[in-house]
């Protein structure tokens, strides 16, 4: 009987090529089928990263989402479409690892931070033997393009989506010493608003496509519009202990 296949969740890091690690570089290289998360229409973000720093692939298994931003995350239809794709997805991952396929899943930043991988590990990490590649997080890849250290001494990071109300933000923000706000896109708006509120808008820094091709840093106070993609990001650095 064929031994069962190994799945990969491979972090490709946050958009440079020059961060993708070498043993992401060896396990996508090595890996029969290379699997990648993509919105409908769209090459992913971590199939698009693999192409600079890789090439080609050889067998190739697109997971399509269902859904992305057009049904909000507290829409109950979200979650059964979303779920049912993560089950499907999971189990024609299985019948690959079955017959003996190595499955690398390509994953933007780091496999096991705020990634879609985790659905799939959740689902078949009991069945099959699986291995995590850590990579570069698009916040540390954020933070260094933007020049700015976020954390000092004994700084405490706080670390929130901007999907969480204005009023969570504010308490959140009014307790930690630096913060990084992920998931901006349409949320801009309210994420602004809360910082005002704690104080904080002057230190808030507003980063696009970290590392990316068009990548756009600025003091998130000279921004003049409330636009950004989904991959946008406000830092707050901390002012904590300097020697
Ligand atoms: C679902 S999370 C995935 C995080 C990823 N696994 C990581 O390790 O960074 C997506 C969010 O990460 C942030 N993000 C990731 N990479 C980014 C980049 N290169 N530039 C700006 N924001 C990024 C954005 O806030 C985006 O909405």
């Amino acid at each position: 009987m064929t031994p069962p296949g190994k799945l990969f969740g491979v972090g490709m890091g946050p958009g440079d090529a020059g961060y993708v690690t070498l043993r992401a570089r060896e396990v996508v290289l090595e890996a029969s089928l290379v699997a990648h998360f993509a919105k409908k229409g769209r090459r992913g973000h971590a199939r698009t990263i693999a192409d600079e720093a890789i090439g080609t692939a050889g067998r190739e298994m697109a997971l399509v989402y269902p859904v992305t931003t057009e049904i909000a995350v507290a829409d109950p239809g979200y979650g059964a479409a979303i779920t049912a794709f993560y089950d499907e997805a999971a189990e024609a991952i299985a019948r690959e690892l079955a017959a003996g396929t190595d499955v690398a899943v390509l994953c933007e930043g780091d496999p096991f931070f705020y990634g879609s991988f985790m659905h799939l590990w959740r689902r078949l990490r009991g069945r099959f033997s699986v291995e995590v590649v850590p990579g570069v997080t698009g916040m540390s890849g954020c933070w260094s393009r933007a020049g700015v250290p976020i954390t000092w001494g004994d700084d405490v990071l706080t670390v929130l989506p901007a999907t969480l109300a204005k009023d969570d933000l504010v308490r959140r923000l009014g307790t930690t010493d630096a913060a990084v706000i992920m998931k901006l896109g349409r949320n801009l708006p309210k994420v602004r608003a809360a910082l005002i509120e704690a104080g904080l808008i002057e230190r808030a820094v507003f980063v696009e496509r970290g590392t990316m091709h068009g990548e756009i840093v600025c003091p998130l106070a000279e921004k003049a519009d409330d636009e950004a993609p989904y991959f946008a990001m406000v830092l707050v650095p901390g002012e904590g202990r300097r020697l």
